[in-house]
């Protein structure tokens, strides 16, 4: 809305869109190709129809849970966004102060803005790690040494980006695209947002790659720094891999960017501690399914051996409960926080957290359930077998 107060994602993504210069609300808010699989992501929660019912003493609705061993005050986790640090001032600061004030976890990024020691001095709980591979061991070790001794717990190693997916956006807005003319089409879209330049690049600097700025070569130089790593994404990765981490981070691992069920059972064969059901935001392979569509029956096969995360077009605490009502242990939400964050800082994320799980409560509430552990297909109106 032009004036008003923001009450939803969608909200503040109109907001974010008129504070953040065109290239970086179009790298948050875009998918790969077509974005029909980022369309899928948002519009396939819809397709859940939950069961009303009433008559049931919902006096006492809680929507604290635990995933895996942490207590969340609801089963939300911030997922890992790369770059999130420049959607507002030191942006992943006050993103774990927003998340640990709600009760509930932040990922941070490999590619994310802020050194994890910054972001580990304002957090109240220790921020969960983002990995993605390089090619280059001894620089990972590096990385998982620094995270471990931040105090960081939980990693999630992301497995769907042996290469970056196609992204359009990022081309014609000169983000990705090569030459003068895209830097000067850059320098147009920074200059038409002087609040943004001035609150977060010139207040808020240096913005640098923080967690590898002493692990790589001139992470703070950005253009010159996401040519090095996009190259250095390692696309040899394999299952094989999983044991090497394992034996270099001793805490909890999730494995993230899972679609398949052959993937999730090799994924629980190998330990992990749970998966999280993903195509990246739609940011990978257009054309591949929605998590939604593939969660079912990704939960009937491992559901009882790991947990699981739903992750993609979550954009309310009903698609939360939506989520757990097709068996997830929790969700990750990407896209929502960075769009609050960017269109009303840390005090913006706090009230859209605030609301999802008032949302979510209400769920509860609307269906007969009081706890969380008691949600599942009882609350759906009707089974959910898409294809499978
Ligand atoms: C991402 N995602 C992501 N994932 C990851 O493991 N490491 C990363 O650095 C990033 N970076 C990133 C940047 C941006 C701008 C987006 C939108 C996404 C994927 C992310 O963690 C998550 O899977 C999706 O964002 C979930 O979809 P929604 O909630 O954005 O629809």
């Amino acid at each position: 809305p032009k004036f008003g107060y923001p009450a939803t994602a969608g909200d503040y993504r109109e907001k974010a869109r008129a504070r953040l210069p065109g290239f970086l609300f179009d790298y948050l808010d875009g998918g790969a190709t077509d974005e029909q699989t980022l369309r899928a992501n948002e519009a396939d929660w819809a397709n859940i129809k939950l069961r009303q019912r009433v008559m049931v003493n919902v006096d006492e609705v809680d929507t604290a849970t635990t995933l895996v061993g942490q207590h969340c005050a609801m089963p939300v986790v911030l997922a890992p966004l790369g770059l999130a640090g420049m959607m507002a001032r030191r942006g992943e600061v006050q993103a774990v102060r927003a998340a640990n004030a709600a009760g509930i976890p932040f990922t941070l990024s490999t590619v994310g803005i802020c050194p994890v020691e910054e972001v580990q001095a304002a957090a109240t709980e220790a921020a969960w790690f983002q990995l993605y591979m390089i090619r280059d061991r001894s620089r990972i070790e590096a990385l998982l040494e620094k995270a471990w001794a931040a105090g960081c717990r939980t990693l999630v190693f992301t497995v769907d980006l042996p290469q970056p997916g196609m992204r359009h956006r990022d081309f014609r807005n000169g983000l990705s695209s090569p030459g003068p003319r895209a830097r000067l089409l850059k320098i147009q879209q920074l200059l038409s947002r002087p609040a943004w330049l001035w609150s977060v690049a010139v207040r808020g600097g240096p913005l640098s790659f923080g967690n590898l700025s002493d692990v790589v070569p001139d992470a703070g130089n950005l253009d010159a720094f996401k040519d090095w790593i996009d190259a250095q994404f390692d696309p040899t990765v394999t299952w094989a891999d999983i044991e090497w981490i394992r034996q270099h981070w001793q805490g909890k691992l999730l494995l993230k960017g899972i679609l398949d069920v052959e993937d999730a059972r090799q994924a629980v064969q190998l330990g992990a501690d749970g998966i999280v059901v993903s195509n990246h935001g739609g940011r990978q392979l257009d054309g591949v399914a929605s998590g939604v569509d593939k969660l079912p029956e990704i939960v009937a096969a491992v559901g009882a051996q790991t947990e699981i995360f739903a992750d993609g077009g979550v954009r309310s605490g009903v698609d939360v409960f939506r989520a757990l009502a097709l068996g997830a242990r929790g969700v990750m939400v990407g896209r929502p926080w960075a769009w609050a964050l960017a269109g009303g800082g840390e005090a913006g994320l706090t009230r859209l957290l605030a609301s999802w799980q008032q949302e979510l409560r209400l769920a509860m509430t609307l269906t007969g359930v009081t706890r969380i552990v008691d949600i599942g297909t009882e609350q759906l109106d009707r089974p959910y077998n898409p294809e499978f």
